[in-house]
């Protein structure tokens, strides 16, 4: 039985059990994912030293190249997954194709591919606001032995087993589901250990949060403009708080806690908004429906898209479900 101050790994061990696959694989594979957030976790922690340890393109006291902490997550992250020699795949928002891992090897029998935005939210490090990671994982569909192909990045999202993020936060949390509900671990800095903190993470049905980069509403199609009028209007329990941090990971955390909603629409200058349907959306919706939310472009389930391309973007609206229902209504009737 699953307890609060758990540790992750003994959580992990724990409930592999109750994952259909049993091999151990996925969970070696969240291990390392554990191990390597902790490493950047530790990094981020410092980059408010940037004007004494030295910033981006510098070379620092030990002779070493500062790296921009995006690059850096990026690279942590697919060392981790490299050298533990876990996935046959890993396709990472920074980079512009998919890595393949020993996956043409007859030796190497591993069937997960790992999909990741390493640094969520990159532009708020300087002003020391919350950022994340955010990862995706499936099983190839190409049969062991061979080389990964696109075919097996370009899944539906409702094929995922697990899906996670790591937020960098005023405490540093892990959070992931392998679909049987969300679990969140917080960091113990002083001993490094991931617990259970928030065991079977719902979002309440409804909220009473919204959370869109309204500077950007000139833009918005004409259902989504309709629907933040609703949310400011004096009703019932309206009109509801904005809250937007520009980072997604520390958005959707807040509204899965409290209630509310996230949404980056299209608009007239980004036809198909800007969030990733691989690294972010899906990752996301397959969470907030873990966690008995909602996420869709305005019209389709996010995890019925089939991707077309790595770095595809989409709309996308997430959250309670009752708001997110509400906001696809106005999509509708626009
Ligand atoms: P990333 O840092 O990985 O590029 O993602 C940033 C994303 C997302 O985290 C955030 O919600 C959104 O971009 C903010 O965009 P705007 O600044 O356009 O609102
Ligand atoms: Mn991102
Ligand atoms: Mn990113």
């Amino acid at each position: 039985m699953s307890q609060k101050n758990q540790t992750l790994g003994e959580f992990i061990i724990e409930n592999q059990s109750a994952f259909k696959y049993t091999s151990g694989e996925l969970s070696r594979l969240i291990n390392s994912i554990r191990l390597a957030a902790k490493v950047v976790n530790h990094e981020v922690n410092k980059a408010g030293l940037v004007d004494i340890i030295g910033a981006a393109g510098d070379t620092n006291i030990q002779g070493e190249d500062q790296q921009k902490l995006d690059v850096y997550a990026n690279n942590k992250f697919i060392q981790t997954m490299t050298k533990r020699n876990i996935v046959c795949g890993i396709a990472s928002e920074e980079e512009d194709d998919f890595i393949s891992i020993n996956s043409q090897d007859e030796n190497h029998q591993n069937k997960y591919v790992v999909l990741i935005d390493p640094l969520d939210g990159s532009s708020n490090i300087d002003v020391n606001v919350s950022v994340g990671t955010i990862f995706s994982i499936y099983r190839r569909i190409t049969p062991v032995g061979t080389p990964v192909t696109i075919d097996d990045f370009l899944q539906k999202g409702h094929q995922q087993v697990a899906a996670g993020y790591i937020i960098y936060g005023t405490s540093t949390m892990l959070v992931y589901t392998t679909g049987s509900g969300v679990n969140g671990f917080t960091l113990n800095p002083a001993i490094g250990s991931f617990y259970l903190s928030h065991p079977d993470m719902q979002f309440p049905v409804d909220g009473k949060i919204y959370s869109v980069n309204e500077g950007n509403y000139i833009h918005f199609p004409q259902g989504i403009k309709n629907y933040i009028k609703y949310c400011q209007q004096e009703e019932g329990d309206r009109p509801y708080t904005s809250r937007y941090i520009g980072s997604l990971v520390s958005d959707f955390h807040r509204n899965m806690i409290k209630g509310g909603i996230y949404m980056y629409p299209k608009s007239s200058t980004n036809s198909n908004g800007k969030l990733r349907l691989l690294y972010e959306c899906n990752p996301m919706a397959f969470l907030a429906e873990q966690a008995s939310g909602k996420a869709s472009d305005g019209f389709t389930r996010i995890m019925d898209i089939q991707p077309t391309e790595l770095h595809q973007r989409v709309p996308f609206i997430c959250g309670s479900k009752n708001m997110v229902e509400k906001a696809e209504e106005f999509m509708r009737n626009a």
